[in-house]
């Protein structure tokens, strides 16, 4: 399968804008997939510079009820006709962040979700055999520390987040198996251990964020918390593609653990996965 990096938070190339947010294309033998949006417009603006026809994508999928991954819900919804865009029941509460000793809104926008092509989904969700989602990842294993800056509010309350609006895909092709995983909120070790109890073995390929990088307090995550999760990433043998919120400082001391087998991605990246 071929993926096509529309928005990440870095690009390698001039010619392709980048901002904080995740957008992939993937194309497989039988699907056109988009899975997240990025923060803006900006990904329908890379894929008409890298050729990839969003007019074309038969399934949408969200990773998660923020708006880095939702922001171009909307335009995604005008420039295609057809797709279902597969989103977790809960991604359309109201999520928050600290920013500068407010509590600031990076929810989705509420007023989409009457679309008729929004498929709510939640748990293990089944789309075809190539395709599934999974949520509800357990495990309090290496948790992101970023977290604790994340909130969902209830009525008048804000409460720590527990990210059950995040969910993750599930690519098969060829005997292979794709992982993909959005921010990876729930921490990709419990990820990881979730895909293996559903799979009973670990995914071929993964590609994503794994949400080392604190955007609201500007930190990365600390160094002996990174060196674990590299060496559960490595023991696992899946090969790792990762961007957006792992963030530049923890993806070098991935690096120095996984070497070859981890690779950053930037907007404008292609890939071809086996
Ligand atoms: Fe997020
Ligand atoms: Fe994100």
């Amino acid at each position: 399968m071929n993926i096509s990096v529309l928005a990440e938070n870095t690009s390698r190339d001039p010619a392709f804008g980048f901002e904080h947010g995740l957008s992939l294309y993937i194309e497989t033998n039988r699907h056109r997939l988009l899975f997240d949006t990025g923060a803006s417009g900006l990904f329908a603006e890379n894929a008409a510079k890298m050729g990839v026809g969003l007019a074309g994508v038969d399934t949408a999928v969200l990773s998660h009820g923020h708006y880095d991954h939702g922001g171009g819900i909307k335009t995604f919804l005008a420039l295609n006709e057809q797709a279902a865009f597969y989103i977790h029941r809960r991604a359309f509460e109201p999520h928050y962040a600290n920013h500068a000793g407010e509590k600031a809104y990076i929810g989705l926008d509420p007023s989409l979700l009457p679309d008729s092509r929004i498929v709510l989904t939640g748990g293990r969700f089944i789309i075809d055999d190539q395709l599934e989602l999974f949520a509800g990842v357990k495990g309090s294993r290496l948790l992101p520390s970023g977290n604790l800056d994340l909130f969902v509010k209830a009525g008048d309350e804000y409460r720590a987040d527990d990210f059950a609006h995040e969910q993750n895909l599930i690519v098969r092709e060829n005997g292979k198996t794709l992982l993909v995983a959005g921010c990876a909120h729930r921490g990709i070790v419990n990820i990881l251990e979730a895909f293996a109890l559903l799979e009973n073995r670990m995914p071929d390929t993964v590609i994503g964020g794994f949400h080392l990088y604190n955007r609201a307090a500007d930190t990365t995550e600390d160094a002996g918390i990174v060196e674990e999760i590299g060496a559960f990433l490595k023991d696992s043998g899946s090969l790792f593609y990762t961007c957006h919120c792992t963030g530049l400082e923890a993806y070098g001391r991935l690096k120095e653990i996984l070497g070859g087998q981890i690779r950053y991605l930037a907007t404008g990246d292609r890939l071809a996965v086996e």
